[in-house]
Parts: structure tokens; sequence; C-alpha cells
């Protein structure tokens, strides 16, 4: 139990409550997040990268306690296509291998995104990109046929004040490059749950009102559409007052949502007032998916703090999973 940070007891406390089990048996011995989601109807995941895999520790954790898992990186265009029409699937196969070694579904990420993205894509002329995009995606798609709960089809598409982000895609075909996406990877695996992913649409704003009007409008066009995936890289202390309430006016167009790469950042060092914060922001986080029909489940972006991308993107900031260094 001491292995586990103030946040994950919290977690299996918040999920066991209105189950069968007494809070003060809720830890490490105890159920596993994943029954313990399981049981409510969600599911836990998180997150791993092909170094994690060398990681007893840490694929011990994953393995038991997690029942979805998302590829970190190894889906990504500059891993899964370097150079044109040149495919490698090799590492994000890897982690496939471990979630079904493990009874674990997989959430893939991602096809269209503006990051981790090959300069040959960019360099496209505009007449070629989408071609170029709709192979991409149906050469991983087909790769992965069958063997996937859900896509991120196109991640991160919008800017903050809710505008489209100018990237290769949206430059060479506008706004329709979204419906394009969504309709290829649809008829590559029709049984995989078809998401658009973006970060800082946790709350009301700008920018989930941009991706709530598309999607409005997508479903409307009817256009393959599954879920919405909200990222949910909070700042400690900073989950929006309107989360539920925005998570609800999605699932009332006839979406699921998930949160997709949850973690909450710490100044480091992380004090003890920190981290009891932390615990009751992770705990609003889930009571907020049980709360709302149609949340389908909270996947944490990593294992543990030691593996967690925090630090490396934003100095000084840290602690922001749910395990500490040891797991
Ligand atoms: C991050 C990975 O965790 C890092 O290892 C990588 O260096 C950069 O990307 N939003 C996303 C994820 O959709 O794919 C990003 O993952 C984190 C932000």
């Amino acid at each position: 139990r001491r292995a586990l940070g103030a946040a994950a007891v919290t977690a299996v406390v918040a999920l066991a409550a209105a189950t069968f089990l007494p809070t003060g048996q809720a830890g490490a011995a105890g159920p596993s997040l994943r029954s313990l989601a399981e049981a409510k109807g969600i599911y836990f995941g998180t997150a791993i990268t092909q170094s994690d895999l060398n990681n007893s520790s840490l694929t011990a954790v994953a393995g038991s306690q997690f029942g979805m898992l998302t590829p970190g990186n190894e889906m990504k265009w500059d891993t899964t296509e370097p150079s044109r029409g040149s495919f490698n699937f090799t590492p994000a196969d890897r982690i496939v291998s471990f979630a079904q070694d493990h009874a674990m579904k997989l959430r893939g990420h991602t096809l269209v995104w503006h990051n981790q993205l090959p300069s040959w894509v960019s360099s496209l002329p505009t007449t070629q990109v989408k071609a170029a995009m709709e192979n991409h995606i149906t050469t991983e798609v087909s790769h992965y046929k069958g063997k996937l709960y859900a896509w991120d089809v196109v991640n991160e598409l919008f800017n903050e004040d809710g505008s489209y982000r100018s990237d290769a895609f949206f430059n060479a075909m506008g706004s329709g490059y979204v419906a394009d996406a969504l309709r290829t990877a649809r008829a590559a695996d029709p049984d995989a749950k078809l998401y658009l992913n973006d970060y800082n649409i946790e709350g009301q704003n700008a920018k989930s009102d941009a991706m709530y009007n598309l999607v409005k409008s997508l479903k409307a066009q009817g256009v393959p559409l599954d879920g919405v995936g909200f990222q949910a890289h909070f700042i400690l202390g900073q989950v929006p007052s309107s989360f539920k309430a925005n998570l609800q006016r999605f699932t009332a167009l006839g979406v699921n949502v998930a949160i997709t790469e949850l973690d909450d950042r710490v100044q480091l060092p992380a004090t003890g007032a920190a981290l009891a914060q932390q615990a009751s922001d992770y705990t609003a986080v889930i009571n907020t998916c049980l709360a709302v029909p149609g949340c389908a489940g909270i996947t944490q972006w990593g294992v543990g703090d030691a593996d967690s991308w925090i630090p490396g993107t934003f100095p000084g900031y840290g602690a922001a999973t749910m395990y500490d260094a040891n797991y």
C-alpha cells in the first residue's frame, strides 16, 4: 500500500465507494483499478511505450491494474510511415502483443496529427496530401483491423480560440479532412470506435465549443464518429468546474466521451498538501466519468511518475500520475 501514491489510493476508493469494498481495504493487495472500473461499467487504462516493456516493475503494474492500453508513441505517423509508402508496425505490434497477453483492450493513437509527423508529409504539394492521408489511414487501420477497441483518428485539431489548426491537412483540404479521415478509417475497420481527441476541451470554452459544433455537424451529415477524447492533461487544482456539464453536452449529441491521457502535474518537489490536492483532483475526474452515462473510461498517460512525459515537457513539474517512481 505504501507503494501507491495518495492519488492511487483515492482512485481505488472512489471506484470502490459505490460498490462492495470497505474503503479501509482499498490498496495494492485489494481489487485492481481495472476490476473496480469494469464493475462500474467503465475501463481504466494506461499508456506505455516500447522502452517501458523492459521495466518489469512498470509492466507488472500495467498488466495487473489496467484493462486498456494505448501505445504512447508507436502508432504515430513518424514511427509507422517514416518515409512515403514504407510502413513499420514492429514497435506498435510489441505493445499490442503485451496487451493481448494481459487481456487488455487497446486504443489506437493516433492517425492524423500535426506532431510527430514526418517532414515528407508537410513538404508534399497540397494536391497530394489527401491521397497520402487516406493511404496512411487505410494501411495502418487495416493492419490492426479487429484488434483495437478504438482509434484516435484525428488528434489536436483546434487552436485555443476554436479555429482549426493550420497543419498540413487543413492547409491542403480545409476542415473537410476530418470527415474524410473518419470515413477512411471506418472503411478499413468497421468495428473500431472512431474518436476525435484534443486537450483543453475539458471545460466549456472556445475550444470545446468548436469541438462541440464540429461533432454536431459531423453527426448531422452521417459521418462515422463514435466518441470524443478529452486528453485531460491537468494542472494541480485546476480540474474545470464545468467538466461534467461539458461531457454531458457531448453525450447528448449521441457520441461517447473518454478521458484519454489523464495526468495532473505538480510543481516539484511535491509536498504532502499537493499530493492531497492531487488525490481530490483524481477523485473528481473519476467521479465525473462515473456520473456521465456514455463516459466509456479513463486512461492515465503513463503508468508512473518515472515514465510520465510531464517532467520532460513541463520543466519543474512532475509527480503527475497515480504511481510514484517505485510504482
Ligand atoms: C507524448 C508522449 O508521451 C511523449 O513521449 C512524446 O515525446 C510526445 O508525445 N498529447 C498527445 C500525446 O496526444 O500523443 C502526447 O504524447 C502528449 C500530448
